[in-house]
C-alpha cells in the first residue's frame, strides 16, 4: 500500500527510540542505508551522538535527539522536531526497552520490575499518542512496536520482561483497530534472537552479577548460539525495513517476526 512518502517520492523520515545502541542502531543504519532520514532518541546522549555522527559518515541523513520515552513532555517535544525539520513523521519504532530484572517473582524488587513495564509499556504508549496526534491528522503513518516471543509465549524468571512485551502486543492490536480507517498501520515485531544488546549483553551482566538466574539464561543463550540459531542482525533488520515500507500494512494489529515472508 503506497503512502505519504511513497507516494511523493521523498525519503520516508523515521523516528528510532533507543537507536543509539544495541538492535536500534542497527536498525537505524539499515533504513538510513535503504534512503530513509533517520531520527534517534535515547537518554544516554554521548552515545546518541556518537552513533548521530557515525550514521552520517556513512552519508545517512541522521539527527539525534535525548528523549526519555515514559516522559509525555519529552515525547512530544521529539515528534515536534521532526515534523518542524523534516516535514512529517512516516513511521516511529518503538525499540527503546529494559530487560528488567532476572529471578523468582516474589524475591524481585517491585520497583525494578515495574521500570520495565515504564520503558516498554508506558514508553511506547507515550511515543505512540506523540506520533498519533499528526499520523491520523494527516491520515498516514506507521508505528512498528518491537517486542519479543517472551510476550507471547511465557519467559518465567523474566517476568517483567514478558509481560510487558505481552501488553505492547496487545496495545497493538487495539491501537490498530482505533486507527484502522484513519490510514495508520501499527504492528508488533519479533526480531528473534539477535546477537546484539540485550542478548549479547546478558552473558557478561550474568557473569558479572553472580545471578544463578541470570546465569540460566545466559547458558541457554550460548546453547543457542552453539547450535547457530540466533537471528543474524542483517535478517532482523531487513524485514523491519519491509515492515517500514509498507509490506504488511493489510496486517495492522498483528505480531511479525523475522521468519515472516513478506511480498517484495
Ligand atoms: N537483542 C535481542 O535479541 C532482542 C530480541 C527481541 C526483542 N528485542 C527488543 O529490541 C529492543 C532493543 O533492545 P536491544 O537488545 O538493542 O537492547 P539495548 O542494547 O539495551 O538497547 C536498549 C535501547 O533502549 C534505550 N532506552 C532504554 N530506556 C529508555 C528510555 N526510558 N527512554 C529512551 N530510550 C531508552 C537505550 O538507550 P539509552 O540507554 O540511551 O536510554 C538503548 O538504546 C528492545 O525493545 C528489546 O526488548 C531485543
Amino acid at each position: 500500500m503506497e503512502r505519504g512518502a511513497e507516494l511523493t517520492g521523498r525519503a520516508p523520515i523515521i523516528l528510532i527510540t533507543g537507536g543509539a545502541k544495541g538492535l536500534g542502531r542497527a536498525f537505524a543504519e539499515e533504513l538510513g542505508r535503504s534512503g530513509a532520514v533517520v531520527v534517534i532518541t535515547g537518554r544516554d546522549q554521548t552515545a546518541l551522538l556518537a552513533a548521530r555522527d557515525e550514521l552520517r559518515a556513512a552519508n545517512i541523513v541522521a539527527d539525534a535527539v535525548v528523549a526519555d520515552a515514559t516522559d509525555k513532555a519529552a515525547a512530544s517535544a521529539v515528534v515536534e522536531h521532526v515534523e518542524g525539520t523534516f516535514g512529517s513523521l512516516d513511521v516511529l519504532v518503538n525499540n527503546a526497552g529494559l530487560a528488567g530484572p532476572v529471578g523468582p517473582t516474589w524475591e524481585l524488587d517491585e520497583g525494578e520490575w515495574w521500570e520495565a513495564m515504564e520503558v516498554n509499556l508506558r514508553g511506547t504508549m507515550v511515543m505512540s499518542s506523540a506520533a498519533l496526534m499528526y499520523m491520523v491528522r494527516r491520515q498516514n503513518g506507521r508505528i512498528i512496536n518491537i517486542v519479543s516471543h517472551a510476550g507471547v509465549y511465557r519467559w518465567p524468571y523474566a517476568t517483567a520482561y514478558s509481560v510487558s512485551k505481552a501488553a505492547v502486543i496487545k496495545l497493538t492490536e487495539n491501537l490498530a483497530a482505533e486507527t484502522r480507517r484513519l490510514g495508520v498501520t501499527v504492528l508488533s515485531y519479533h526480531p528473534g534472537l539477535v546477537d546484539i544488546g540485550i542478548t549479547l549483553a546478558g552473558a557478561e551482566k550474568a557473569a558479572a552479577s553472580g545471578n544463578p538466574w541470570e546465569q540460566r539464561i545466559a547458558s541457554w543463550i550460548e546453547g543457542e548460539r552453539a547450535a547457530g540459531r540466533l537471528t543474524p542482525v542483517a535478517q532482523a533488520t531487513a524485514v523491519l525495513r519491509r515492515l517500514t515500507e509498507g509490506a504488511a500494512d493489510h496486517r495492522s494489529g498483528e505480531y511479525i517476526t523475522f521468519e515472516d515472508e513478506l511480498e517484495q
